[in-house]
């Protein structure tokens, strides 16, 4: 299967991405993380992205859908992939669709997981993650059994620098600017369903699974 997360910051994309890819049996490509991964390696296109990132901006499109199309080409999503932060502007989704045309195949569904901005603000001003792992803690939401560790690996946890209020709010007006048209896209493509991402975190992968169920064909 061959899925798009889309939502806003904060919106629990990543939290959901890795148990549904894992449900499913698909890779989770997050260009988040390949950035912050690039970033703290220190790689060329980590510094090109760094400083995009830390203001909340997006990296421009060039940079990203050469990236993603490298990715997308590796023997593990021959059997479909979930992305999770790609694409985030509509010259991205038709590079997309054209990519995917070009490989006789196309997107199945797109999962628009839909939460207001006070409780991004909340959600992303207590987000911790693990610096061995990568797994996704809140302060208070879902604390791990030490402040500073993570639970499933003894990892260090940290505090992600596009996660002050300032730059959050800066991230949600890109999101609704850059990002949210895709929304009208998708929906024009027949293959946009949007569901409540609020409330418990298994309630939302239940709720994401079933929609995914009708989509599967
Ligand atoms: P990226 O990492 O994709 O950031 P984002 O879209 O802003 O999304 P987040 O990772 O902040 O939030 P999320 O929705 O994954 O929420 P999470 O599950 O962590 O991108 C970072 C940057 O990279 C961008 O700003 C841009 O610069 C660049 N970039 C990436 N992709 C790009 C692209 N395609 N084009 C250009 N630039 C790109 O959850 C958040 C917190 O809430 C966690 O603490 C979690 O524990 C908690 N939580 C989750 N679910 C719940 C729940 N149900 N109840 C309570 N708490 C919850």
């Amino acid at each position: 299967m061959r899925v798009v997360l889309v939502g806003p910051p904060g919106a629990g994309k990543g939290t959901q991405a890795q148990f549904v890819a894992s449900h499913l049996s698909i890779p989770k490509i997050s260009t988040g993380d390949i950035f912050r991964d690039n970033v703290s390696h220190g790689t060329a296109l980590g510094r090109r992205a760094q400083a995009y990132m830390e203001r909340g901006d997006l990296v421009p499109d060039e940079v990203t859908i050469a990236m993603v199309t490298d990715r997308l080409q590796d023997d593990d999503t021959q059997a479909g992939f979930l992305l999770d932060g790609f694409p985030r502007t509509v010259p991205q989704a038709e590079t997309l669709k054209k990519m995917l045309s070009a490989w006789e195949t196309r997107l199945d569904v797109v999962l628009e997981l839909v939460v207001d901005d006070d409780e991004v603000v909340r959600r992303l001003s207590g987000r911790r993650t693990c610096r061995r792992c990568g797994r996704v803690w809140h302060a208070l939401f879902d604390p791990p059994a030490h402040v500073d560790a993570c639970d499933d690996c003894g990892g260090q946890l940290f505090q992600r620098d596009d996660d002050r209020e300032q730059t959050i709010r800066h991230r949600l007006e890109v999101y609704q600017e850059q990002t949210s048209p895709l929304v009208a896209f998708y929906a024009d493509e027949g293959i946009l369903l949007g569901i409540d991402a609020t409330g418990p975190v298994d309630e939302i992968t239940e709720r994401a699974l079933s929609a995914l169920r009708r989509f599967n064909r």
